[in-house]
């Protein structure tokens, strides 16, 4: 039986060793998963597109993504499993954020949750680890504002985005999140940012500076044909994998080949 991951050990692997995040949303993958050695999964938010087909992220409910989280929870991965609350489940307010919290804990059996923003949610995110619930931060191109920013853009370019970018992760540190995602940000500005830090960066598209790296399963494993951005890297192409597989049982099926005779039970 291998030891799971804690919040302590993803702080201590700062400066020693990098981090290695994926995503998962269900019980299938997350099983594959926990035979590899990943650090951490992250049922992320971006559920309501790669799961529920969604063009942002801003359609997923709390109630969806418990269901997501309880699915991966229930194999008991090594892996520190993280929570990601969803659009408007901590924005609104102090107390239905630590509720919303709580829920990821308590019904999704997760061990952390992640949240976006910087200052402007430094309340939220105060009272939720005062309720000794660990907060993982994202902050640069947090996809819940994609309309505030005006589409999926690389944010903290230039030397005033670059030092308020600093100053929202100083405030995420204080404020006592353990881990902080940056995504979408100069290799160059993540890089300072990570050396700033004592707690660390997890970064997606902010260059290999960062203390670890997540890419969502889905674009890591090719399996759309249509979506690569330019930070992601294909592992393996499963679209055309699955796609020969499921032409090879169509196949089978219409020529009478599948069932074979060891498919079949016999009297
Ligand atoms: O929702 C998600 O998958 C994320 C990662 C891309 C960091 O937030």
């Amino acid at each position: 039986m291998k030891k799971p991951i804690s919040i302590i050990d993803i702080l201590n692997k700062k400066g020693k060793e990098r981090i290695v995040m994926v995503t998962s949303y269900d019980a299938t993958m997350t099983k594959i998963l926990d035979a590899t050695e990943v650090d951490v999964i992250l049922v992320g938010d971006s559920a309501g597109m790669v799961m529920a087909g969604g063009d942002t992220t801003l359609g997923v409910t709390m109630d969806q993504m418990i269901y997501h989280t309880a699915c991966v929870s229930r194999v008991r991965p090594r892996a520190l499993v993280v929570g990601d609350m969803p659009f408007l489940s901590y924005q609104a307010g102090v107390e239905e954020a630590v509720r919303n919290a709580g829920r990821f804990l308590k019904e999704g059996g997760a061990q952390a949750v992640k949240l976006e923003g910087g200052k402007r949610v430094i309340d939220q995110v105060k009272a939720i680890v005062r309720a000794d619930i660990p907060v993982m931060g994202h902050l640069g191109l947090t996809p819940q504002s994609v309309h505030a920013f005006g589409g999926y853009k690389v944010q903290g370019r230039g030397e005033e985005a670059a030092m308020m970018l600093k100053e929202n992760a100083l405030a995420l540190q204080d404020a006592g999140v353990f881990s902080l995602v940056l995504e979408c940000v100069p290799a160059a500005v993540a890089h300072e940012v990570t050396e700033a830090l004592a707690i660390p960066t997890i970064g997606i598209g902010a260059g290999p500076l960062c203390d670890g790296q997540v890419l969502v399963i889905q674009d890591l494993l090719g399996m759309s044909k249509e979506f690569k951005p330019k930070f992601v890297k294909r592992y393996a192409m499963l679209f055309d994998t699955i796609k020969e597989a499921v032409d090879a049982y169509a196949g089978e099926v219409r020529e009478g080949t599948f069932p074979a005779d060891e498919h079949c039970f016999k009297d």
